[in-house]
């Protein structure tokens, strides 16, 4: 049996991040990892998502430029493409080893269950071995939820994890869940050919998101003049010979389509891990921790296995929190305020949002500004201008929330979340210069708005 200080079930943004540091911090470690080193974040979620969205992008401005005069006719040749993926997925797995090994860790491959306080069996194909530890973190992740009479096959039902490989750009693409994988993964498809339906529950996209009625309206209107079909208030019930079977107001029917994504959330990954065994409570299938991420004496649950908005960049700070509680069990508690957390969609135009969501200030009486990038000399010259910057602010001034819908929405919204991390007011931001002709001057101008001096919108 292996003897080690901490063990960490798990190699994503949140079990990778913790091992790091721990070692770093001359913590002996061990991480126990059943599949790739990165996770589903790195293998097959926010990487190749983000790597697809970044190769079809010409095809996904093609209008924007014609209107230039530049005419674009890209030839999608997808096998290279699958490659470029996966070169770039095996760089930065390459990285994460070479993190993990620079400091000092042990990385283990196999699956882990926890077999009693402290102690862990690792199955792998060439064998069993037992490893005993002071603390174990849980850091397994979560799954694709599938639908009942919609199972993944990875021919016609694919998963996120099915999409990301690119089995084939399929004629019809039925999207199963407006929410944010649906968008993103429709979004390329799209670009890459495929006629895209999107099949939403609720009468809204993006509804567990907190995205303001109206900057879901922009994307609505976005999303549909790039010839995505949107079905919202429509329930997939299952499969039929062509298609799916979808129930709406009006009834059910049949959607045809050669290829089904089902997007309709993620579940944790607790099966099999005996948490149970040790004293760890579970709740609608989520680790229960206290706010030091603790699930029982020695055991420890960080990332999507616990709950909370399932984020990397979330799960790789509480990588980092957990690490430095575990290697300085006295020291006061590093981040004693909840977190910031943005939140990034990478749809075109982009959605991205932190602190209170816009709608939900303006029902709770705060101020909100907004600039819609019309009047922005940048966006205009960038051929896109179909978005906005909303900014909100509490009574004494302070930023509390802010959503973009454009260009880099996913970059900007870095400035705004300093703000409310940092405490900043509205005054601080309308009072800093920003570059122009560029992004940022939207909550620049969308400050300068909420104090009632607008200076190029109405
Ligand atoms: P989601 O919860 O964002 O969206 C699922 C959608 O499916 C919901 O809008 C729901 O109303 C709908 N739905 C459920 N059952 C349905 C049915 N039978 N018919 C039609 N619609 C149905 O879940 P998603 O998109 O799978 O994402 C999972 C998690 O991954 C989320 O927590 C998300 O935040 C996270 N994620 C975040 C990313 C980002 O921030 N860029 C990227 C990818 C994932």
């Amino acid at each position: 049996m292996e003897r080690t200080r901490v063990a960490i079930v798990g190699g994503g943004p949140a079990g990778y991040v913790a091992a790091r540091r721990l070692g770093q911090l001359g913590v002996e470690a061990v991480l126990v990892e059943r599949g790739e080193l990165g996770g589903t974040c790195l293998n097959e979620g926010c990487i190749p998502t983000k790597a697809l969205y970044a190769a079809t992008s010409p095809l996904g401005h093609r209008e924007a430029f014609a209107r230039m005069g530049i005419s674009l006719s890209p030839q999608v040749d997808a096998a290279r493409l699958r490659t470029w993926l996966s070169e770039v997925v095996g760089a930065l797995r390459g990285g994460v080893g070479k993190l993990l090994a620079q400091a000092g860790v042990d990385v283990v491959s196999g699956e882990a269950t926890l077999v009693g306080p402290g102690r862990l069996r690792v199955r792998a194909p060439t064998g069993e071995e037992g490893i005993a530890a002071d603390a174990v973190v849980l850091a397994t992740g979560s799954t694709p939820i599938e639908l009942p009479g919609l199972p993944f096959d990875g021919e016609r039902v694919w998963s996120s994890t099915d999409a990301l490989l690119l089995p084939r750009v399929p004629d019809r693409l039925l999207v199963i869940g407006g929410g944010v994988i649906g968008l993103e993964l429709g979004t390329v498809y799209r670009r890459l050919g495929s006629a895209v339906v999107v099949v939403e529950l609720l009468d809204r996209l993006l509804p567990g998101v907190g995205v303001s009625r109206r900057g879901e309206a922009l994307l609505r209107r976005a999303l549909a003049a790039q010839g995505i079909e949107l079905r919202l208030g429509a329930r997939a019930e299952g499969l039929t010979a062509d298609g799916v079977k979808i129930r709406t107001a009006n009834g059910t029917e049949e959607v045809p389509a050669d290829a089904i994504l089902v997007a309709v959330g993620r579940r944790p990954n607790v099966d099999g891990l005996g948490v149970e065994a040790v004293g760890a409570r579970v709740e609608r299938g989520f680790v229960v921790t206290d706010d030091g991420f603790a699930a029982a004496p020695g055991l420890y649950a960080i990332g999507d296995v616990r709950g909370g908005w399932m984020l990397a960049h979330k799960a790789s700070h509480e990588g980092l929190l957990v690490a430095e509680r575990i290697a300085a069990p006295s020291a006061p508690p590093a981040g004693e305020a909840a977190p910031v957390i943005p939140q990034a969609i990478f749809t075109q135009p982009e959605v991205a949002l932190v602190g209170v969501p816009i709608d939900e200030a303006t029902a709770q009486g705060l101020r909100v500004g907004r600039f819609p990038l019309a009047a922005l000399g940048r966006a205009w010259a960038q051929g896109e201008i179909g978005g906005h910057v909303q900014v909100a602010a509490d009574a004494a001034g302070k930023v509390v929330g802010a959503e973009f819908v454009g260009p880099h929405a996913s970059d900007l919204v870095a400035e705004a979340t300093l703000a409310i991390q940092a405490g900043l007011t509205v005054r601080a931001l309308a009072e800093t210069v920003h570059a122009h002709p560029t992004f940022p001057e939207g909550l620049w101008e969308a400050a300068l708005a909420l104090l009632g001096r607008p200076l190029h919108s109405g």
